[in-house]
């Protein structure tokens, strides 16, 4: 974290997970433990069917609701699909795009996340745009290749003005939802050259401003480690963000740290 540049923002990320009561009782369960919040932001990117009642269990909170995808149009003939329009009526503030998940079995692609990035800074929502590699590409050790395709991609055609309310989640797909965490040298080092690809697009005030989350298996235990990198701005949650010590925990890492 770099404190003097920009904001730490911990953002759980539910999945398919949680029924509308299930929601409540979550954050209900969270807001007396997540008191502290001076230098964190905290998001929970909850399934579309549960945003109304997480909004309203996190009303008078410091807890900002998000969702998981969005559609890139408007409105029209896409049957199942939910709007930027939709989410916005309902005080969504974040969305999660292009999710390695999303990627692997709902056809995302570089593009699709670029025309949502687009779509939601238009709608005032702040995307947090998930890149990241396999491990067969790490193996190959074209890491920073697909990083910086994935990041130059997805963000063409944002303006300079806008590029602050994009928060970018380094996700190495081989360490999600799988118990493994990248090294915190290795989400370092791929966090830094997230920026440096944003600063050679944007200029490096922009890129220094510029919150860099990790993501993929961080918990109570190593948030503490990950989060004192000077190059990782926060976290993506996953498995941590269902149980409520679990997330206040992190919370409190990237609080103290
Ligand atoms: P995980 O998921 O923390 O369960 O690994 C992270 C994510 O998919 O955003």
């Amino acid at each position: 974290m770099n404190r003097r540049y920009r904001k730490t923002i911990i953002a759980g990320n539910w999945k398919m997970n949680k029924t509308p009561s299930e929601a409540k009782a979550l954050i209900e369960e969270m807001k007396p433990l997540l008191s502290k919040t001076k230098w964190c932001e905290m998001v929970l990117c909850v399934p579309f069917t549960d945003i109304q009642a997480a909004v309203k269990a996190a009303k008078g909170s410091k807890i900002a609701i998000g969702a998981e995808n969005m559609h890139f149009e408007k409105s029209g003939a896409f049957t199942g699909e939910i709007s930027a329009d939709m989410l916005k009526e309902l005080g969504v503030k974040y969305v999660i795009i292009g999710h390695s998940e999303r990627r692997q079995y709902f056809n995302e692609t570089d593009e699709t996340c670029n025309k949502k990035v687009k779509v939601a800074i238009e709608n005032g929502l702040r995307p947090i745009l998930c890149v990241g590699e396999s491990l067969a590409e790490r193996e190959q050790d074209v890491t920073m290749e697909v990083i910086r395709k994935q990041v130059k991609i997805a963000l063409q055609g944002v303006e300079v003005e806008d590029i602050k309310k994009v928060v970018i989640a380094y996700e190495p797909i081989w360490a999600i939802g799988t118990g493994k965490t990248a090294t915190s040298e290795q989400a370092n080092e791929v966090c830094a050259l997230i920026r440096e690809t944003v600063a050679a697009l944007y200029g490096k005030a922009a890129a220094d401003a510029m919150t860099v989350q990790y993501g993929g298996s961080m918990n109570a235990k190593n948030a503490a480690e990950l989060l004192a990198q000077p190059d990782v701005d926060g976290g993506l949650i996953g498995g941590a963000s269902l149980k409520a010590p679990d997330f206040a925990a992190i919370i409190d890492a990237a609080t103290r740290g």
